[in-house]
């Protein structure tokens, strides 16, 4: 079994960097990347070396500490400045995974409450609260694991988009969290992994993640779901999510929304898991949520190798993410529980 290092975390090596697996990388090769300053993290994020809502919060809460520690200034106004400078330039990385300017708003409460404190101590305190993310969100993803326990039978077949994995959290996965831990439960089951055009998440990082835990999988191109859904051979969709809206609307992947609309032709459960750190209770609805567009590059090429689109005048369209509707969702599992419609109140009675 490979053993995987932390997806992204302190090193106190080289004067202090965030050090994180570079996941462009895989699953050809298991390469560190060490940011040593907050611009190497924000250019990680967007290109998706540290990718996955909880991840992308983890790392912005990671790269404060770091502009914090890597600073010159020698004044508390100073060592502000670089601060909110660091703020702005990691919160303009992706735009729909709400945990990002979760762990921001988290940073922010931190360099309140040490409003009149040393340098040194801002640093400590920036740096310990990011270590807590961090630890918070593996325990959270846990916990999310074992709530989900009572929807995963003996025998299913699950079908999964995307990568919502160790790799997309500080470790153990939400999707994929609920996946372990119904096979660490004993649960025999075997898991339908969707390639996730266009940047192949699902054949590159899922299907790696669940080779390496022994966890019967196929991999599928996107557009076969509905094909082996309609041989009856899904029981039940897990998906991970970048932003939740707070009736219950789920941003995830491009493509979810098509996964979604097919489990509800066949009457197949579709389960978002994810932190309440994803529920954004300040937009009402899923059309608020901010899709981010990506390069056409991702489009037009296969894995960045193979020109697939040869008509240079053709348009290309690459949104990053879809908004599932409520009605399709089954239930929403956090580490607090079972949150199921009307998801206004469920979701409202998880808020921390
Ligand atoms: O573009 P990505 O790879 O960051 O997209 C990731 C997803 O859509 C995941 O499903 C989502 O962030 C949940 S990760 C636990």
């Amino acid at each position: 079994m490979t053993r995987v290092p932390p997806t992204v975390e302190w090193s106190s090596e080289d004067g202090g960097v965030v050090r994180m697996i570079d996941q462009t990388r895989l699953p050809e090769q298991l390469l560190m990347l060490d940011c040593q300053d907050v611009e190497c993290v924000a250019q990680a994020i967007e290109r998706l070396s540290v990718r996955g809502a909880p991840a992308i919060g983890c790392a912005a809460a990671l790269g404060m500490a770091l502009a914090a520690h890597r600073s010159d200034a020698t004044d508390t106004a100073s060592l502000r400045g670089d601060l909110a400078a660091a703020r702005d330039r990691l919160a303009a990385t992706r735009p729909t995974a709400v945990n990002l300017f979760w762990a921001l708003g988290e940073m922010d409460r931190v360099l309140d409450q040490y409003r009149e404190a040393e340098i040194a101590q801002v640093r400590e305190a920036l740096l310990a609260r990011a270590e807590e993310i961090v630890q918070d969100d593996l325990q959270r993803c846990m916990a999310i694991g074992r709530n989900a326990l009572d929807l995963i039978p003996q025998g299913a077949n699950i079908l999964t988009h995307c990568n919502a994995g160790a790799l997309a959290t500080a470790g153990y996965g939400t999707a994929l969290g609920v996946i372990r831990a119904a096979h660490e439960a004993g649960r025999e089951i075997h898991v339908w992994v969707d390639e996730t055009r266009p940047l192949l998440q699902g054949a590159r990082l899922t299907a790696w993640e669940l080779c390496a835990e022994g966890i019967p999988a196929t991999l599928i191109t996107d557009n076969m779901a509905g094909y082996v859904m309609g041989q009856g051979r899904v029981d039940c969709v897990v998906v991970g999510s970048d932003r939740i809206a707070a009736n219950g609307d789920v941003a995830n992947k491009i493509g979810t929304y098509t996964v979604a609309v097919l489990a509800g032709r066949h009457d197949i459960p579709l389960y978002v898991a994810a932190p309440v750190s994803t529920i954004d209770y300040d937009l009402a609805s899923g059309d608020l949520i901010p899709i981010e567009e990506r390069d056409h590059a991702e489009v037009s090429m296969l894995a960045h190798r193979v020109e697939t689109a040869v008509c240079p005048d053709v348009a290309i369209y690459n949104p990053a993410f879809d908004v599932t509707p409520s009605d399709l969702v089954s239930a929403i599992i956090t580490e607090k529980g079972v949150a199921v419609a009307p998801y206004a109140e469920s979701l409202a009675a998880m808020r921390d």
